[in-house]
């Protein structure tokens, strides 16, 4: 077991109609001028940019607002953010919407405290020594960016993308009403279930001080994603399984599943974070698309976790070797995939790479992990590459 911090700032304020209680949230975390950063309009379609502006009228709380984040949001309108709070003297962002409104209002955050560039903090030149408070009313589970200390953002000349973490950037408060997620597509909801699950593999899957108390709860919020995400492709109107997903999600990006672990692996999510870069796909999806080319390269170097995972949260026969059980849980979760509408490699992505792509992901890739990374496996350019190319 390895020491660790484990620090969750964020009021989560959780369940029915909970967005009504905005005004008093900002308040109590000591907004009195308001940034509201959205998406591409699903909150002005739902109605919910409205009743937020309507409770903030009502409250006397002065406001602007900044729509148009983009799923990979962009550095341009982060750029446009921080402007518009220097000019405004914005003390308070509030990001309605999902990982990429919530990271795009962490960047503007950034932005408006720190002096210089903000895409330096992405470019691993300097450190942040502050952001603006942040809340959050969350309309997609996924990315767990309500309660986590980090921000993707992509900066549009070279398609980069880049996260930043610092403890800074966490969210005073997160509410989450299950509800505001039944608008969603099919395919967000399953693109978010396959995040909410890798955040949680990604710190699993390690050589390094497992703790029986993390992996109880990793297994246990696994499972239930799982039976729920299915329960979800049935009966996308079901609150409860709205809600199991939605908890998950927070807990799987808050450090929780990752308590006394050494850090976790994480190379799934560099790899798509390319995908994502160059090919502007979902990030659930691009997740889903590289994990089992990814497993089947570093599951020997890593066995017992494999079979584990393959016991206790696939559920899969104990019988055989075990080789034999930890490829029977990988094809499980690729199975599992199938039913949710997941892509199981770049092909079924949609991402036609020629190998001259796939050769410029590897090597952005490994620059972006200063050469080399991992934790099941330590994987190097020559590595990332079998494994995008295994992916085709
Ligand atoms: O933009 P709008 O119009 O709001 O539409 C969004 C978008 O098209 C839509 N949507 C969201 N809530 C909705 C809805 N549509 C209907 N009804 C609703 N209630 O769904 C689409 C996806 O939204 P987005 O915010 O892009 O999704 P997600 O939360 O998955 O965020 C993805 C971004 O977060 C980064 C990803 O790389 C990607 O850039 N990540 C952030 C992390 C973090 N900050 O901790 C960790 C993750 O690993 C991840 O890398
Ligand atoms: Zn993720």
């Amino acid at each position: 077991m390895f020491d660790f911090n484990y620090f969750t700032p964020t009021k989560v304020v959780f369940g029915k109609n909970t967005e009504s209680r905005v005004a008093e949230l900002i308040r109590e975390f000591g907004g009195s001028k308001v940034l509201i950063h959205y998406g591409g309009g699903s909150v002005v379609r739902s109605g919910l940019l409205k009743r937020v502006t309507d409770t903030l009228d009502e409250a006397g709380i002065a406001y602007v607002t900044l729509g148009g984040a983009v799923p990979n949001p962009h550095l341009g309108l982060v750029y446009e953010g921080i402007e518009l709070c220097k000019k405004e003297n914005v003390d308070f962002l509030l990001a309605v919407g999902g990982g990429s409104a919530i990271d795009s209002a962490k960047a503007i955050g950034y932005g408006v405290v720190n002096e210089g560039d903000v895409w330096d903090l992405y470019d691993y030149k300097k450190q942040a020594t502050g952001c603006l408070p942040l809340g959050v009313i969350l309309t997609i589970a996924a990315t767990g960016s309500e309660m986590s200390d980090s921000s993707v953002i992509t900066k549009e000349e070279g398609l980069v993308k880049r996260g930043y973490s610092s403890n800074y950037s966490r969210p005073r408060f997160a509410i989450m009403n299950p509800e505001l997620t039944m608008t969603l597509p099919d395919y967000q909801t399953a693109c978010g279930c396959t995040d909410i699950m890798m955040h949680t593999m990604e710190r699993y899957f390690t050589n390094g001080g497992n703790m029986e108390i993390t992996d109880a709860l990793a297994e246990g919020l696994l499972r239930t994603v799982k039976e729920n995400a299915l329960i979800l492709c049935e009966d996308p109107g079901n609150y409860d399984a709205r809600a199991e997903v939605m908890w998950a999600g927070s807990l799987a990006h808050n450090g929780l599943t990752g308590c006394g672990n050494d850090g976790g692996d994480w190379m799934t999510h560099k790899l798509e974070h390319e995908l994502g870069g160059l090919y502007d796909v979902a990030h659930g999806a691009g997740l889903a698309a590289i994990w089992g080319s990814w497993a089947r390269y570093v599951y020997k170097d890593c066995l017992p976790r494999f079979k584990k995972f393959a016991l206790n949260v696939m559920e899969v026969e104990d019988y055989g070797t075990d080789e034999e059980i930890a490829l029977s849980g990988i094809e499980a979760m690729e199975d599992f995939y199938r039913k949710i509408k997941m892509p199981t490699n770049l092909r079924e992505l949609g991402v036609n790479a020629t190998d001259e792509d796939l050769v410029l992901m590897a090597k952005k890739c490994a620059i972006g992990v200063g050469g080399e990374m991992g934790s099941a496996k330590v994987l190097n350019e020559e590595d990332m590459l079998a494994i995008y190319r295994a992916s085709m």
